[in-house]
C-alpha cells in the first residue's frame, strides 16, 4: 500500500472513531444548491491592496458573530451583518507578519478561526517551509508559529467536528494535508487522497481558499472558470459545486455560523468583491 493511501486510511479511521463520540448532527449535505444573493465591493485599501482570505469569528450568545479578513500582510476584524453585507472595521493589525518576517515570511493566505484561535497559512518567496501561524482573534496579536513540510500553503480550514486542520498545495492538488489541530505544536499531520472528477485527474489547480461546513470542505480556485469545489473529507470525493462570475483572481472563502451565508472573495483590477451565496434546502 502506498504511504499516502495508508495515511488516508488512518484519517478515515480517525474520522470513524470521532464519529462514534460525536453528538453533532451536522447535516450530511445532500446535493447542495448554492445561489448568489448579493455582492459587496471593497476598496483595495481595505486589504492593503492584496485581499487573501476571510473567516468568521463566532463568539457566543452575548456577542454577535464577527468577520475577519486577511490581506497579504494584514488582518482586519469587522462587525458582521449578513443580510445587508455590512462589515464595519473594528480592529486592524496592519503588520501581522512583524513577528515572523525575519524568517522570510511575507504572505498570508486564507485564514480560519476555531475555538478562540485564528489560524493563518503563511509563505515565503522561496516556498520552502510554509507555516501555520496563530493569532488571538480578538486582539489580532501573533501567538505562535508551526513550520510545515508543505511547499505552498494557500489556505487552512478547520473541522470542528473532528478537530482537523486541512490545507493543500496550490496546483495539481490530488491530496489534502490533515493536521490534528490540538497537536499542531508537534506538527502531526497525515494526507488524505482526493477522488477527483473525470477530467481533473491531474488535480485541482490554483486552490486559493478553504472552509469546512459539517463534513464538507469547500475549496475556492482561481483556475479558469473560477470553480468552487466541495470535498467530502470523510471519503475524499470531490465535486464541482458552482462557478463564480469571471474574476481576475479568486481568493478565500468562509461560511457564517449565524446565518449560513457563504462568502467568496475575489480581486478585480481596481476593487475587491465579496460574493454572498446561500444554500436552498
Ligand atoms: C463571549 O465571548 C467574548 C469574546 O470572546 C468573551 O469576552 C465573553 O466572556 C464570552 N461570554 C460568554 C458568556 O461566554
Ligand atoms: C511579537 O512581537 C512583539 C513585538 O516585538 C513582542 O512584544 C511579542 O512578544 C511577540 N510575540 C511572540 C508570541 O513572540
Ligand atoms: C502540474 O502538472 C502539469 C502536467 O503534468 C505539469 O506540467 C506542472 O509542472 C505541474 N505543476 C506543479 C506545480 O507540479
Amino acid at each position: 500500500m502506498q504511504p499516502a493511501a495508508r495515511l488516508a486510511l488512518l484519517v478515515i479511521a480517525a474520522i470513524a472513531v470521532a464519529s462514534c463520540s460525536s453528538s453533532s448532527s451536522a447535516a450530511a449535505a445532500a446535493a447542495s444548491s448554492w445561489s448568489m444573493k448579493q455582492e459587496h465591493i471593497f476598496l483595495e485599501s481595505f486589504f492593503a491592496s492584496s485581499p487573501q482570505g476571510v473567516a468568521m469569528l463566532f463568539a457566543n450568545s452575548s456577542v454577535p458573530e464577527q468577520i475577519v479578513f486577511s490581506g497579504k500582510t494584514i488582518l482586519r476584524r469587522c462587525s458582521y451583518v449578513g443580510k445587508t453585507m455590512t462589515f464595519a472595521s473594528i480592529l486592524e493589525n496592519p503588520n501581522a507578519l512583524a513577528n515572523v518576517s525575519a524568517l522570510g515570511y511575507n504572505h498570508i493566505g486564507d485564514i480560519d478561526i476555531y475555538n478562540g484561535v485564528l489560524y493563518a497559512p503563511i509563505e515565503e518567496d522561496s516556498y520552502t517551509r510554509p507555516a501555520i501561524v496563530t493569532y488571538d482573534p480578538m486582539t489580532l496579536e501573533y501567538t505562535g508559529l508551526v513550520q510545515t513540510t508543505q511547499k505552498h500553503m494557500p489556505w487552512v480550514a478547520v473541522s470542528s467536528l473532528y478537530k482537523f486542520l486541512f490545507s493543500s498545495e496550490f496546483d495539481n492538488v490530488t491530496s489534502l494535508y490533515v493536521y490534528q489541530v490540538e497537536n499542531l505544536k508537534m506538527g502531526l499531520f497525515t494526507i488524505l487522497d482526493l477522488h477527483l472528477p473525470v477530467g481533473l485527474e491531474q488535480g485541482l489547480m490554483a486552490v486559493q481558499g478553504g472552509v469546512v461546513s459539517g463534513t464538507n470542505l469547500y475549496l475556492s480556485s482561481s483556475a479558469p472558470g473560477d470553480p468552487v469545489y466541495v470535498v467530502d473529507y470523510r471519503t475524499g470525493i470531490v465535486q464541482l459545486e458552482f462557478n463564480l462570475p469571471s474574476t481576475q483572481e479568486t481568493e478565500g472563502i468562509a461560511i457564517a455560523n449565524s446565518d449560513g451565508y457563504m462568502y467568496v472573495l475575489v480581486q478585480n483590477n481596481f476593487d475587491v468583491v465579496a460574493y454572498q451565496y446561500s444554500q436552498s434546502s
